[in-house]
């Protein structure tokens, strides 16, 4: 297909997605006001070959002529195998917001609003309320809910018959008096385990007003999804409280975002909300015990229609819900939204994308393919079962180098510090491979030198100590070896799916707070990340938030957001029988492969391996305990 004047783009989409939709996909746009319900009759465009047969709809919308040259409506016609066509330009050219990994996105929100000054009344014109208003917005047939006619009666007449009427979509959700045209507002949502962003955005304008986050409510119903099930298991007056908690802190941060932005809660006029399958299950009351059991269902790939209020926003009283579908158990709307906002899916070049986290999903494919899985990574990378880990606050070591035999450690905050944030483990481990102190297997090894002597013991663990009392010990760098291999096996396999190489890929897309701060070298140094150069390694923050604001600023991205789950392959690991020997090929830090040693110390593929599928945080694995072994501080050469 191709925008007119522009350079063809192709697309493999699956039969029967429309091609309003497949141009959404590839990032064209194309004219719509209805975002794709076939009311507004805007989605023009040219086949040029492989012959769609007009729609009825097509019948109704355009002249002979045109359907004999080929016009159809992109939203009506479906592809049923090869199809050309070629897409007008936008006759109004839309605003277009940064957003995304990069992102340009036209601003076409489904939120309109048309100012109308409708002509009262009369004996000569008796046409009812709502045929008055619905004549004047002569290009939109829009669904019509009873509150809305409800209002039209006061609201018409109290205003002289100048209202303005707000479209969702095809849904007419409220006529205000007079002139409001300008003030119309939506929330994106971010649904965390951990932690919930919202994002309050100006759809005239497509720029965020305010942001504000939160810890979950959650929190201490456990730090995984398997421990907030878990609750539902001891009791079942659980999930109640588990929903009520988190739209507790849903309508804590909109009522700051929106107080930040001088906006009432009635202008917003959408939501979008975004996470793992578990969140957005609670957060509608849906009882998601069974995710956390074989063979893990899930409610629904895609919810139903849902409102704010099903999620506790304080928003406009019809204000919609968009959800985004949801691949897997494992693999959210929050992927899809982060897909979107990398536009993974938007070329022909294979690209991976992975947001880490305690549940760390990865995403490789392109326009042509796209897989999909979900590997255990623990919370190593949060600071968690680190035995100085914390989080990345003020007082963490986030880096660490190693210079001439000198250790330099980057604070947060730049105090004294207080213990090791996940890029901090990731930097102190690829430093200490750096230099040897650390052997390809993960293990320490005596050196000598000022190195040699921070050396020293914790308990039974080796260790290295990075500041006085702040050690990473060998528990730790076990941890990392059976986070990073999770990880790594998760995009081996994928790779392995597609028919690549990992070095093939074109861009890795590091999503999530953590990907954000994680060294780049460090990162590829130790095999988080396939061995491709540093200008192909991407940091994409919050992608999952970043997607949750596009789908509103954009009705063709929002198509595309939906139509992509059609794309998705999503993998389950836990049913692949190389995973064992992938994983175990993995547990090196040395990205060049190595024999593996017959240590007894070196993690067993099975003993170490984190369950792939669902799973509550484990507590970490001891190495075999030495015998006799002082406690820190050590005298360099000691025995181990
Ligand atoms: Fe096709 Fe509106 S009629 S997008």
């Amino acid at each position: 297909m191709s925008s007119e004047g522009g350079k063809p783009k192709r697309a493999k989409v699956p039969a029967g997605t429309t091609l309003f939709h497949a141009a959404s996909w590839l990032g064209i746009a194309v004219d719509s006001s209805c975002g794709g319900h076939g009311t507004c009759r805007k989605c023009r465009v040219q086949v040029v070959s492989g012959a769609a047969a007009p729609s009825d709809a097509d019948g109704a919308a355009l002249r002979e002529d045109a359907l004999a040259a080929g016009w159809r409506l992109a939203c009506r016609t479906p592809a049923l195998g090869d199809v050309a066509f070629v897409v007008p330009p936008l006759r109004t050219r839309p605003k277009a917001a940064l957003a995304g990994v990069g992102r340009r996105i036209l601003v076409q929100p489904a939120v309109q609003k048309r100012y109308l000054e409708l002509e009262p009344p009369s004996l000569e014109d008796q046409r009812a309320d709502l045929d008055r208003l619905l004549d004047a917005l002569d290009d939109v047939q829009p669904r019509v809910p009873l509150a809305v006619v409800r209002r039209l009666r006061g609201r018409a007449r109290a205003s002289d018959w100048r209202v303005t009427a707000v479209l969702c979509d095809d849904l007419l959700i409220d006529v205000e008096e007079g002139d409001t045209t300008a003030r119309r507002f939506a929330l994106a949502v971010d649904l965390g385990t951990t932690t919930v962003v919202a994002t309050l955005l100006d759809l005239g304008t497509g720029q965020p007003v305010a942001t504000a986050s939160a810890l979950n409510g959650q929190a201490p119903y456990g730090a995984d999804v398997i421990s907030r099930i878990s609750a539902l298991d001891d009791d079942r007056t659980a999930l109640a409280a588990l929903r009520r908690r988190v739209h507790e802190t849903l309508a804590q941060l909109a009522g700051e975002v929106t107080a930040e932005g001088g906006v009432a809660s009635r202008e917003v006029y959408e939501v979008s909300v975004v996470g793992n399958v578990t969140m957005v299950e609670l957060a509608l009351g849906i009882d998601p015990t069974p995710l956390s059991r074989a063979p893990f269902p899930i409610a629904a790939r895609r919810l139903p229609e849902a409102r704010a209020a099903d999620f506790g926003i304080p928003a406009h009283p019809q204000a919609p819900a968009i959800l985004l579908p949801a691949p897997g158990a494992y693999v959210g709307s929050d992927t899809v939204a982060g897909a979107l906002a990398s536009g993974i899916a938007l070329g022909a070049e294979p690209r991976l994308l992975i947001d880490i986290g305690t549940n760390t999903e990865i995403v490789v494919g392109s326009s042509r393919r796209l897989l999909a899985c979900a590997a255990p990574a623990g919370p190593a990378f949060e600071g968690s079962h680190v035995t100085f880990g914390m989080r990345a606050t003020d007082g963490a070591i986030e880096g660490v180098r190693i210079v001439g035999g000198e250790v330099r450690l980057d604070v947060i905050g730049g105090g004294t510090p207080a213990g090791l944030c996940g890029s901090g483990l990731i930097d102190a481990v690829a430093a200490l491979l750096d230099a040897g102190v650390l052997d390809a297997h993960g293990r320490f090894v005596d050196v000598d030198g000022p190195l040699g002597e921070r050396l020293t013991w914790h308990g039974a663990a080796r260790a290295f100590s990075l500041h006085n009392h702040v050690l990473l010990t060998q528990l730790d760098v076990r941890q990392l070896q059976l986070a990073k291999a999770s990880i790594a096996a998760g995009w081996s396999v994928l790779c392995a799916d597609l028919g690549i190489e990992p070095a093939q890929l074109t861009s890795v897309i590091l999503a999530g707070s953590f990907g954000t701060y994680v060294s780049t070298r460090s990162a590829r140094r130790i095999g988080l990340v396939p061995p491709v150069p540093d200008d192909r390694i991407v940091f994409a923050g919050n992608a999952a938030s970043e997607g949750a604001k596009i789908v509103l600023l954009s009705l063709p991205e929002r198509a595309a957001g939906q139509a992509i789950l059609a794309a998705f392959e999503y993998v389950e690991l836990s049913t692949r029988p190389e995973l064992d020997e992938v994983f175990l090929a993995q547990l090196d830090l040395d990205r060049r492969p190595r024999p593996l040693p017959d240590r007894t110390d070196t993690p067993a593929p099975h003993a170490g391996r984190p369950p792939f599928g669902p799973r509550r945080t484990a507590a970490p694995e001891l190495p075999p305990k030495p015998p006799n072994r002082p406690s820190c501080p050590r005298i360099k050469g000691d025995p181990h």
